[in-house]
């Protein structure tokens, strides 16, 4: 859900904070409340996945609310906005919805750092009548982690207006410094997972990477010692494709460590470029400045450092299979590299022709068709696909140009 922030300020009797210390506190259980917050914290230890929606629950019941949930802040891209997360009651179906960082009762309960209570805020924030959503009152309170950091808040709708009391502030209140904690240990292990994660693909990808290099290095010294003339020619082309493969290996980086898409003379940026220079060790002679086996051709096109990256490694698998199966295996093997812009997006077309005929689509996908489906797919939200013609592969890859700058 989302809206453009309106100028105006909202009806002074939106934000009733005031209202709060007005109303006299209805009888708590102190006694209920520390037990629902210790048997909380032993779930956190245990199925630390769900304490946030039994918060809410607990929030719910401990005040007679209707609804509730968690509203956690995403500041990128600027402004931000606010993520409804673990919602309950009447508004459940509206889970994982955003609401406005600048023009939403969240953003002024986070601005103001302390309870907030509004009534019927959908005759100000239009977001809420569109979406069909009434309340009569809603009582939010700030979610921060130890640090000063704002997370987002935590909130109840009532039934009736007229509900909320400061009693009613105060259990949120004590709720919210729990739901705090619990939020920063579940991003903490979120983000712990996902470095995991990213840890084993690139193990993964790094012995894919050992492996074809090995195989690609022996079919270099095969070509090398079939075309050679005399031992010092073959150290002479053979030493030559070798650069140029450390060449083409160092274009694809991997880590944030790396030195990147760059060479001596500077970062690759440009398509054409980085094409030839991945290519070049599987070039005839790859030291002569004339191609023989390659064709590339397309309008200049710039890359950002990590589309630079992105297309290094999907070239790279690309010609690393057309040197174990395709055109690349055989001498008058040929590969044609051509890309045009259109409606703004880049097609870029790899056609091998001259290798081994193709029979039939291969049965079995290897880890490479994954690594570069994945760049194409999920970094540049594009699209990538194979035609297993039997003359030769041909494979067809569609980016949006917007996705190239980055
Ligand atoms: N250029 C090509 N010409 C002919 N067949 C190809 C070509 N590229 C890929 N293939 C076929 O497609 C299959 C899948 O390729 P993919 O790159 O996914 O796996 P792989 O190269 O066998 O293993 P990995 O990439 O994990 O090292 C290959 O095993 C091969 O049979
Ligand atoms: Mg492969």
């Amino acid at each position: 859900m989302s809206a453009r922030p309106e100028a105006s300020a909202p009806p002074a009797d939106v934000f009733i904070t005031h209202e709060l210390a007005r109303r006299a506190p209805r009888k708590t259980s102190y006694r209920d409340e520390k037990r629902a917050l210790q048997a909380l914290a032993r779930q956190m230890i245990d199925r630390p996945g769900e304490v946030l929606l039994r918060l809410v629950d607990l929030a719910m019941e401990l005040t007679g609310s209707v609804s509730g949930g968690i509203s956690l802040y995403e500041a990128h891209p600027a402004p931000g906005v606010f993520r409804w997360h673990h919602l309950r009651g009447l508004l459940e179906k509206f889970n994982g919805e955003t609401t406005p960082r600048d023009f939403s009762p969240c953003g002024v309960c986070l601005d103001r750092a302390e309870p907030t209570l509004t009534l019927r805020p959908e005759r100000f924030y239009t977001w809420l009548a569109e979406a069909d959503i009434s309340l009569p009152e809603v009582l939010l309170v700030p979610l921060f982690t130890a640090g000063d950091t704002p997370l987002g808040t935590l909130w109840i709708v009532s039934e009736h207006a007229d509900h909320f009391d400061s009693g009613h502030a105060r259990t949120l209140t004590e709720l919210a410094a729990f739901a705090g904690i619990a939020v920063h240990m579940l991003q903490t292990e979120q983000r712990l997972q996902a470095a995991l994660e990213q840890q084993a693909m690139l193990t993964q990808e790094m012995s894919h990477r050992m492996k074809n290099l090995f195989m690609v290095v022996q079919g270099m010294i095969h070509v090398s010692a079939r075309s050679a003339a005399s031992p010092a020619d073959m150290e002479d082309t053979l030493s030559g494709r070798l650069q140029a493969l450390a060449g083409a290996n160092a274009l694809v980086r991997r880590t944030p460590h790396d030195p990147g898409v760059s060479d001596a003379t500077g970062p690759v940026t440009d398509l054409a470029d980085l094409v030839a220079r991945i290519l070049a060790p599987h070039e005839r002679d790859p030291a002569a400045s004339g191609r023989c086996r390659f064709r590339i051709d397309g309008p200049p096109v710039q890359l950002g450092e990590r589309a630079a990256n992105g297309f290094a490694l999907v070239c790279h698998e690309l010609a690393t299979n057309a040197a174990k199966y395709g055109a690349l295996t055989r001498d008058a093997g040929r590969v044609h590299v051509s890309w045009q812009q259109d409606d703004g997006r880049l097609e870029i077309v790899w056609r091998e022709r001259g290798g081994p005929a193709i029979a039939a689509p291969p049965a079995k996908r290897g880890f490479g068709t994954t690594l570069a489906d994945r760049t194409v797919v999920g970094q540049f939200r594009g699209t990538l696909s194979h035609d297993w013609q039997e003359q030769g592969l041909s494979v067809t890859i569609s980016v949006p140009i917007a996705n190239l700058s980055i």
